[in-house]
Order: C-alpha cells, then sequence, then structure tokens
C-alpha cells in the first residue's frame, strides 16, 4: 500500500499508547505528532513530533486523528476536529452525555467526514466469530445474549462508573451480536468503593426483535472474566474473550421447546490484536475502501443505552428508550 495518510493521537494514557504503538506499524499510514497535557507522558513519545493540546496538534497537517483522552474531552476535541476537516476515531465512550454524543454525530456528519467510535469487543476474536456465526444463522433463532464483565478496579478511569465505562461494551455488542435495537431497560446499581461513581451493574434489556440481553458488570473482582453467551434454536453458544474460545452445547434437532443436548464443541479462534483491526477498517473508510467501522451513530446508540441504564437503577422503573427520548422510532 502506497498510500500514506497522516494520523495522530490526542491522550497518551493506556488506551492511547495502544493506538500509537499500532499507528506506528500501520500500513498505509504515517504517525505524525501526538498529544497530552502531561508533560511526563510526553517524554515517552519515542521520537513523535509532541504537543500539548488540540490547539497545536491542529497546526500540523492531518488526515486523522485517534482522541483517546478521558471521556469528559471528547467532545470539545471531536468537535474542534471537525470544524478542522480532520477525521476521528473517538474512543468509547463517544462522549459523557447523549446530547454530546450527537453533537458529535452532528458535527462530523455536517462536514461530510468520517467519525468512528473505538467499540473494540465487537472485535476480539472469540466475539467477532459468535457476531458473524450468529448473524450468519448457523445457529437459527437467536433468544437471548448474556454478557459477564468482570475487573480489578483500574487506575485510571474516574470520571465515569462502571455502566458508562464498561457496560457500554455490552450495549454494543448486545446491538451487534442480534443486529437489533434497545427498546427498554431495567438495572440496578451499586457503588462499594467509596467512590462517586457505581462499580457494579446488573440490567436486562428488552431488543427489537423480541430478544432478551442480559448484562452483568463490575469493577470490584480480583477475578477477571469477559463472557458472551447467546442460548439460540440450535443450543447455548459462549464467546470467552479472554481464552478466545467459542464452546457450543448442541440442541441437536430436539424439536420445538424440547431440549436434546447432544454434542458439546469447543475451538479456539485466532485473530489480529483488536486494536489493529480497529485501525485497519478505519484506514479502509478514509481510503474508500470495504469496511465495518463502528459509526458515531451507533457509537452514540450505546451512550443512549447506559444513560438508560442509570436512569432505570436511579427511579427502580422500566425505561423506554424511545418514551424517554433516548431513541426514535
Ligand atoms: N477501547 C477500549 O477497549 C478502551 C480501553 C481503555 C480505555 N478506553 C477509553 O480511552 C479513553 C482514555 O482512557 P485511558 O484508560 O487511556 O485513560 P488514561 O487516564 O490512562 O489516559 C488519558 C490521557 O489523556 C491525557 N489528557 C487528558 N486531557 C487531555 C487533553 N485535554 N488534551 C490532551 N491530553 C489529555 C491525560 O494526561 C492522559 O495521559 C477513555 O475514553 C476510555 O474509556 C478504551
Amino acid at each position: 500500500m502506497t498510500t500514506s495518510l497522516k494520523a495522530a493521537v490526542i491522550g497518551l494514557g493506556w488506551a492511547g499508547s495502544v493506538h500509537t504503538r499500532v499507528l506506528s506499524s500501520l500500513d498505509g499510514v504515517s504517525l505524525v505528532a501526538v498529544a497530552d497535557t502531561d508533560p511526563g507522558r510526553r517524554s515517552r513519545s519515542n521520537g513523535v513530533r509532541t504537543v500539548r493540546g488540540i490547539d497545536e496538534l491542529l497546526d500540523i497537517e492531518l488526515d486523522y486523528c485517534v482522541v483517546a483522552t478521558p471521556t469528559a474531552e471528547h467532545e470539545r476535541i471531536g468537535v474542534a476536529l471537525a470544524a478542522a476537516g480532520v477525521h476521528a476515531l473517538i474512543e468509547k465512550p463517544l462522549a459523557s452525555s447523549l446530547p454530546a454524543a450527537l453533537r458529535l454525530v452532528e458535527a462530523f456528519e455536517h462536514a461530510g467526514l468520517i467519525g468512528s467510535v473505538g467499540h473494540t469487543e465487537r472485535r476480539n476474536p472469540a466475539v467477532r466469530e459468535l457476531g458473524v456465526r450468529l448473524r450468519g444463522g448457523d445457529f437459527g433463532a437467536v433468544y437471548q445474549v448474556a454478557t459477564r464483565r468482570h475487573s480489578p478496579f483500574p487506575d485510571r478511569i474516574r470520571d465515569v462508573g462502571v455502566v458508562a465505562d464498561i457496560a457500554i461494551h455490552d450495549v454494543d455488542l448486545a446491538t451487534w451480536l442480534t443486529g437489533r435495537q434497545i427498546i427498554s431497560v431495567a438495572a440496578q446499581v451499586s457503588s462499594v468503593s467509596g467512590g462517586p461513581h457505581e462499580d457494579l451493574a446488573a440490567a436486562v434489556l428488552r431488543l427489537s426483535g423480541g430478544e432478551i440481553a442480559d448484562i452483568q458488570v463490575s469493577r470490584i473482582s480480583p477475578y477477571k472474566e469477559r463472557i458472551v453467551i447467546a442460548h439460540t434454536a440450535k443450543g447455548y453458544v459462549m464467546a470467552d474473550a479472554l481464552t478466545r474460545t467459542i464452546t457450543h452445547y448442541d440442541n441437536g434437532d430436539a424439536p420445538g421447546t424440547a431440549v436434546s443436548m447432544r454434542k458439546i464443541t469447543t475451538y479456539e479462534v485466532p485473530g489480529a490484536e483488536p486494536f489493529r483491526t480497529q485501525h485497519e477498517a478505519f484506514r479502509d473508510a478514509l481510503l474508500g475502501l470495504p469496511n465495518d467501522i463502528v459509526t458515531l451513530r451507533q457509537g452514540a446508540a450505546a451512550v443512549a443505552a447506559t444513560e438508560a441504564i442509570l436512569a432505570a437503577a436511579r427511579t427502580g422503573t422500566y425505561v423506554s428508550l424511545i418514551d424517554h427520548g433516548f431513541i426514535r422510532q
């Protein structure tokens, strides 16, 4: 590939350092600059031109920029990039509120620019295989999706709770795996670390095809778990994102709702690093090639779903995303 798109990364924390490493060796792309407000982070930039923030970054000729700052800064930086005619890959969650996410959608669409959101869990090889096989009809009808995502407390993410930080991956997966929209949610959350945000959450979602999704997340667990299960007409299928395996408990040819367990199959799914395939897709989108980027509208839909989960937990009620204006019919 001879084209060389000029890319930059703003925010050089955990996510920014992965983006920087991947962009440094991505075919068809040159990493021309990185930015961070923290001098210590800037000193680790390995010879790439380094600036302090978005204003200085916009003095450099860029085709696109990765926004890997804390979520509260995504809107301001994204809107500035759109105004300057720079395409952007913005980390998840797209923004810290649905109105802010929609302003980003509007800014990029109005400017005719490509924006995408870093929902990398879709790109885990095992989860991806599950999605391709579910949507390809290998397991027949999907009745329920269940996810479990548990982690130790992170040092870094302090500006949002576990719903906006972690469960946002699962609401994105529930819609992407089934090809449906989230219609309504019920949820409970708890804060046990003493911080201002929730650390545990459980949510039940109704999807537009009648499917149920059930999501469990926490960031207070010594045990790390990343499981996605689909209950289907052809049995139980589980993707383990950590071991990168798929396990299928086959329901055989049992008629109707009868269950007849015939065979269990487990296999590993090899594949590239999710951040790398995400960047390949974004580069291909900019080059006008076929791609599967996560759109800004999909990122905004995920923000809508997490806001609905928090509203359901706060009010103890069942929240309809349409009635509450989170989505339009
Ligand atoms: N896709 C994923 O799997 C994934 C994983 C981790 C984090 N994230 C997302 O990436 C984003 C960053 O998370 P992180 O864990 O890397 O955070 P972090 O705290 O490790 O890093 C954020 C960096 O941004 C810098 N920064 C803050 N404000 C800035 C500004 N205005 N201009 C320039 N630099 C600024 C900070 O100095 C810091 O170096 C968050 O939105 C997070 O949700 C995504």
